[in-house]
C-alpha cells in the first residue's frame, strides 16, 4: 500500500482496541519467566556447547605472537577459533570495525579469539589459556586532545548547514552566549547481554539471538559470513532491552556461526557483561559550542551549533545538531558536525542519538540566555516557536505543539512558584530548584510488511519481522489487527522476530511503533478484501465489527467467511514524499525538580513532568511506560552515566553495572507524563509517531537547569555530579 497523501478516515478511527490503555498481551510470558530469550533456548536445538569469546587486551595495533595449544587441550574443548581459523570474512558496512579482529586490532576488547567447550565453565577457563601478545600501535582515545589537534580543517566536517548570515548577526546582537557544553560516552547498559545460539544444518545457518533489526542482521550476517541471505535465518522474538546497542550484527552472532561451524555442534554465545562496553557500540561523547544572538526583545536573531565527536575510520559523527536545525526560529543560522579519528570502541546509535545529546547541551544554552535577557524560559522559548521549518520556510511542521507542551507543563507543574532568582528555596538542609527543557525527536518514514492469516476458528495471527524490545510491540500490533478485523484482542495472535516473515521497519530511532503497525494496517486491508471477495461483498461496504462482517442487511461471522482453509494476506507501508512536503517531528516539555545538599552537594530528583505531543498515542499504558523509562535515562545521563576512557589504552574502565553507573528505584521520584490530544494525517494510516526517544530528549538539561536554579552553579560538563557543584 502506497500512502502517499494524507490520511483520511478510516477503521482505526474507531478507537475500540487502538488508543485504550491495554496491559502486554506477552506480559504473562514475561512475569512467569517463560518469555523464551535467546540464551535460554534449550528447546530449539539439542546438542548446545558453549563459546567463551576473548577480547584484545590493547586499544590499537597489532598481535604480534598468538598461542592457542594449551587452550585446545583443556577439558572439554572442542574448538578455538581465531583470525587464523575463521576463514575469509567480510565485513559489513554498518560495522565500523571487523566483528573478529586480528592481525590487527582496531579497538579494545575486539573479539579475537571464541573458546568452544562441553560446558560454560569449562569454556571460560580455557580462554584464560589462550596466549596473546601484542604490538601496541599508538591509537588516539581523547576527544578534547583530538579536537584541538583538528583545529578548523575542513576534512573532519560534515556540510554546515548555514541559513543567512550568522557572524554578521551574532556580532550585532544586543545579548549574546558562547558557551561549550560536554556529555561522556555512554554505554547502553541493557538488562540482557548480546546473545545468540548458532546452528548449521548442512550450508544453512539458524541465529536464536538478540537483535533490533532482524533484516539488517540477517544482510549483514551473509554478508560477513560471505554466503547467501536466504541460507541465513535470525530468530529473535524477546530482547531484553536494545537502546540502540542491538540494532547491528555484533560478535556474539559472528561468534557463535563460526564456533558452530568449528565444533560441528550447536555453539550459544553470550557477550560476558564486562566485554560489552568496550566490545560492543556506545554513545560517544561531545563537544558543542553553542553560540546563540538575541534582540532585547527575546527573539533569536542568529544561532550556531556546532559538535565535535570522535569514531573509528569507517564511523559516523553524532548528529548532535540536528534538532538544533528546526526547534527555534531564527533568521541566521549555522549547524554541523566536526569528527575526529579516535579508536575507541565503534560510537553508534543509543537511545536517540543526535537529540538526546544535542538538547543536553542546547536546552542548558536556551535556559543561559533565558536568565541573560530576564525573561522566563518556558517564555523564551513560546518567544522564539515557529511553525515552519526554519532553513526552509515555506516547509511547514505536519503538527507542531510545542508551545501547547510547554503551557500544559508550567501549569500541571506548578512552574509559577519557582523562583526566577537562582538559589534562593530550601527545604531543611535541601536547596530546591526547578528547571525545564523543550523536548525534539524526528519521526522517520520507513517502509514495513506484515503477513496475517484469518482461519477458520476466526482467529487471527500476524507475522512479521517486526522486534519487541520491551516497548510493547506484540501488544499494539495486536491491537491493530484486532480494531481493522473487528475481533478482541483473545482472537489475535502476533508472532514478531524472525527473518521468514515478511521485512518490517524494526525497532529504532523511535520508528518501530507507526511503521510497523501501519504495514499491519496495510495487511488487513488486503485481507478485509479478501474476506469481502469470498462473500461476494464490496470490500468498501463491509463493516468489521464484533467479530463479525456485515454488508448491507448480511452478517457472517467473520470465522465462517475464512471458510475450511482460512484466508491469508500479505502487504506493506511504503511511503510517497509525504516527509518531505511537511517536516515530522515530535514534540516536548520536560519540567524537575530537584533538591541539592547544602553541605554534600548530592543532587536528588524529587518530581518530573513529561507532556508529550507525538501523534496519536495508540496504547496510552505502553507510551507511559516507554517515557517514565526515557526519563529515567535521561536522570542518568544527567547525574551518573560515564564510561570512563583511559586515555592511555583506549579502555573504558568501569565497563560493568558495578562501575557504570545508572539509576535505580531509589533514584525516580514522582514521574507523571501527559499526552496531548494529537493525530498526524501525515505519518501514516495510524496517525501515530513515535515516542520512546522523545521521553528521553531534554531530560539531562532540565535536570542540569534546576540544579542551576537550586544552587546558582552552571554546570556545562555531563554528568553533574557533585564534585561540579562543590
Ligand atoms: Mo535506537 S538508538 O535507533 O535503538
Amino acid at each position: 500500500m502506497k500512502f502517499d497523501t494524507p490520511a483520511t478516515t478510516n477503521p482505526i478511527d474507531r478507537l475500540t482496541v487502538i488508543g485504550k490503555p491495554t496491559s502486554r498481551i506477552d506480559g504473562p510470558l514475561k512475569t512467569t519467566g517463560t518469555a523464551p530469550y535467546a540464551y535460554e533456548r534449550h528447546d530449539v536445538v539439542a546438542d548446545q556447547a558453549y563459546g567463551y569469546p576473548v577480547g584484545a587486551g590493547i586499544g590499537k595495533g597489532r598481535i604480534a605472537s598468538l598461542s592457542v595449544e594449551e587452550a585446545e587441550a583443556a577439558p572439554g574443548v572442542l574448538a578455538v577459533v581465531t583470525h587464523r581459523t575463521a576463514g575469509k570474512l567480510g565485513k559489513a558496512e554498518r560495522n565500523a570495525a571487523p566483528l573478529l579482529g586480528g592481525p590487527e586490532i582496531d579497538h579494545y576488547h575486539q573479539a579475537v579469539a571464541l573458546v568452544v567447550a562441553e560446558s560454560f565453565e569449562q569454556a571460560r577457563a580455557a580462554a584464560q589459556r589462550i596466549r596473546i601478545e601484542y604490538e601496541s600501535g599508538g591509537g588516539a582515545f581523547d576527544l578534547a586532545h583530538a579536537r584541538e589537534a583538528m583545529g578548523d580543517s575542513a576534512e573532519h566536517k560534515t556540510e554546515d548547514s548555514t541559513v543567512g548570515d550568522f557572524a554578521g548577526a551574532f556580532a550585532a546582537a544586543a545579548v549574546k552566549l558562547d558557551e561549550t557544553y560536554t556529555t561522556p560516552d555512554q554505554s547502553h547498559a541493557m538488562m540482557e547481554p548480546h546473545a545468540t545460539i548458532a546452528a548449521w544444518k548442512g550450508d544453512r545457518l539458524t541465529v536464536w539471538t538478540s537483535n533490533q533489526m532482524i533484516d539488517w542482521a540477517a544482510t549483514d550476517l551473509a554478508e560477513t559470513l560471505e554466503m547467501p541471505k536466504e541460507k541465513v535465518r535470525v530468530i529473535s522474538p524477546f530482547i531484553g532491552g536494545g537502546f540502540g546497542g542491538k540494532l547491528f550484527l555484533r560478535a556474539d552472532i559472528l561468534l557463535a556461526a563460526l564456533g558452530a561451524r568449528a565444533a560441528g555442534r550447536p555453539v550459544k554465545v553470550a557477550l560476558p557483561r564486562p566485554m560489552i562496553a568496550n566490545n560492543t557500540t556506545h554513545r560517544p561523547a561531545t563537544i558543542q559550542r553553542i553560540r546563540i544572538g538575541a534582540g532585547r526583545d527575546g527573539k533569536i536573531l542568529a544561532i550556531a551549533h556546532e559538535s565535535w565527536s570522535g569514531n573509528l575510520e569507517d564511523g559516523k559523527p553524532e548528529t548532535a545538531t540536528d534538532q538544533t536545525r528546526l526547534l527555534y526560529a531564527g533568521a541566521n543560522r549555522l549547524t554541523g558536525t566536526r569528527l575526529a579519528h579516535l579508536d575507541l570502541p565503534e560510537g553508534n546509535a543509543m537511545r536517540a542519538p543526535g537529540e538526546a545529546s544535542g538538547l543536553m547541551a542546547l536546552e542548558i544554552a536556551m535556559d543561559e540566555m533565558a536568565e541573560r535577557l530576564k525573561i522566563d524560559p518556558v517564555e523564551f522559548r513560546i518567544l522564539n516557536d515557529t511553525q515552519v521549518d526554519p532553513e526552509k520556510p515555506e516547509r511547514p511542521f505536519s503538527q507542531r505543539q510545542l508551545v501547547q507542551c510547554l503551557r500544559t507543563g508550567a501549569e500541571r507543574f506548578g512552574w509559577s512558584k519557582r523562583s526566577g532568582e537562582p538559589g534562593r528555596v530550601r527545604d531543611g538542609r535541601w536547596l530546591i530548584g526547578m528547571g525545564m527543557a523543550a523536548a525534539f525527536r524526528n519521526n522517520l518514514l520507513t517502509k514495513s510488511a506484515a503477513r496475517v492469516r484469518l482461519d477458520r476458528r476466526g482467529v487471527v495471527t500476524v507475522e512479521t519481522d517486526m522486534t519487541d524490545i520491551g516497548t510493547g510491540s506484540y501488544t499494539i500490533i495486536a491491537q491493530t489487527a484486532a480494531e481493522m478485523m473487528g475481533v478482541g484482542l483473545d482472537k489475535v495472535l502476533v508472532r514478531l522476530g524472525d527473518s521468514s516473515f515478511p521485512v518490517s521497519a524494526g525497532s529504532g530511532g523511535q520508528w518501530g511503533a507507526n511503521n510497523s503497525t501501519a504495514g499491519v494496517y496495510a495487511a488487513c486491508v488486503t485481507l478485509r478484501e479478501a474476506v469481502a471477495r469470498t462473500l461476494g461483498v464490496n470490500s468498501a461496504d463491509a463493516e468489521f465489527a464484533d467479530g463479525l462482517v456485515r454488508s448491507g442487511n448480511r452478517s457472517v461471522p467473520l470465522a465462517q467467511a475464512a471458510g475450511e482453509s482460512g484466508l491469508s494476506a500479505e502487504d506493506a507501508i511504503e511511503y510517497g514524499d509525504l516527509a518531505k512536503k511537511a517536516q515530522q517531528s515530535t514534540f516536548g516539555a520536560h519540567f524537575v525538580e530537584v533538591g541539592v545538599d547544602a553541605a554534600t552537594a548530592e543532587v536528588r530528583v524529587r518530581r518530573m513532568l513529561a507532556v508529550c505531543a507525538a501523534g496519536r498515542i495508540l496504547n496510552p499504558l505502553s507510551a507511559r511506560s516507554q517515557v517514565i523509562g526515557a526519563m529515567t535515562m535521561g536522570v542518568g545521563a544527567a547525574l551518573m552515566e560515564e564510561l570512563a576512557v583511559d586515555p592511555r589504552t583506549g579502555f573504558f574502565v568501569n565497563h560493568d553495572l558495578a562501575g557504570y553507573e545508572v539509576p535505580v528505584h531509589a533514584d525516580i521520584p514522582q514521574q507523571e507524563v501527559v499526552f496531548l490530544d494529537e493525530t498526524d494525517p501525515m505519518s501514516s494510516p495510524m496517525k501515530a509517531k513515535g515516542v520512546g526517544e522523545l521521553g528521553l530528549c531534554g531530560v539531562g538539561a532540565a535536570i542540569a537547569n534546576a540544579v542551576h536554579n537550586a544552587t546558582g552553579i552552571r554546570v556545562r560538563d555531563y554528568p553533574v555530579t557533585l564534585d561540579k557543584l562543590i
